[in-house]
């Protein structure tokens, strides 16, 4: 069976000034030789900070990404950035389709799958998000409506390279998780259909990231179930002693 190397990632969102940047430093000195041999650890800070983040991040063997590209390499997108740009300043991966830019930017599923192909042209890994809202989870959707976004998100012909997040709309920023009986039951029904969408057995390789209020509290138990190969977290990534105690909970994952 493949093996896939757990990926924590943090989404600071549209936090972080300068000062911040001493966080990634603090979390590079909690990222032990230990800890780098079982996770990953990857840090996903507003562009404005990406390269001046981008020594420190080297120096703490720690990955950088973008939350979010243009589907163009170039041109005249005022306020956009590109893949390339992202992978010029040592980005290796970049958040595509986060429920908040569906939300707020109007963001189709044929636009996310455009966007994690320039990802995938400009040598980066896409982490592509899907997720249901609350009502459609109330409503008995959920699998139906995450099975038909990794459908129209994913492009048919990647590598399994990408990584897919979890992120069910209600938990984001709200405190509440979905039930380990979920969670095992969404990451098992994606992997099927990544699986439908890909071919070839690739989902084995592809990690799928659980997010939505993850904390230091609840990661040991949700990081633990089957399918669930690591986290994008938001609000516990802005703090390294937050961030560390998460990736701490794969000290002690098999
Ligand atoms: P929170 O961890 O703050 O709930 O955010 C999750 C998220 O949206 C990560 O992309």
């Amino acid at each position: 069976m493949t093996r896939r190397c757990p990926l924590v990632a943090g989404n600071w969102k549209m936090n972080g000034l300068l000062a911040s940047l001493a966080e990634i430093a603090a979390m590079g000195g909690a990222y032990d030789s230990a800890l780098r041999a079982r996770l990953e650890l990857v840090v996903c800070p507003p562009a404005t900070l990406i390269g001046m983040a981008s020594d420190l991040a080297t120096q703490a063997s720690i990955g950088l990404g973008g939350q979010d590209c243009h589907a163009a390499p170039s041109g005249a997108h005022t306020g956009d950035i590109s893949a390339e740009m992202l992978k010029d300043l040592g980005a290796r991966y970049v958040i595509v389709g986060h429920s908040e830019r569906r939300a707020g930017h109007g963001e189709t599923d044929a636009i996310v799958q455009a966007k994690a192909s320039a990802a995938l042209r400009a040598g980066l890994a896409p982490i592509i998000c899907v997720g249901e809202t609350r009502a459609e989870r109330e409503a008995g959707d959920a699998l139906r409506v995450v099975g038909e976004q990794i459908e129209a998100s994913l492009p048919a012909d990647s590598p399994d390279t990408i990584v897919v997040a979890y992120e069910p709309v209600w938990a984001i920023g709200t405190g509440l998780t979905p039930t380990v009986a979920d969670v095992a039951q969404m990451h098992a029904f994606a992997r099927e259909r990544i699986e439908a969408r890909l071919g070839g057995g690739k989902s084995a390789g592809v990690r799928i990231l659980y997010g939505g209020s993850v904390k230091p509290a609840n990661a040991g138990e949700l990081m633990s179930v089957a399918n669930v190969d690591g986290a994008l977290v938001g609000g516990a990534s802005l703090a390294a002693k937050d961030f560390m105690a998460i990736a701490e909970a794969y000290r002690v994952i098999g």
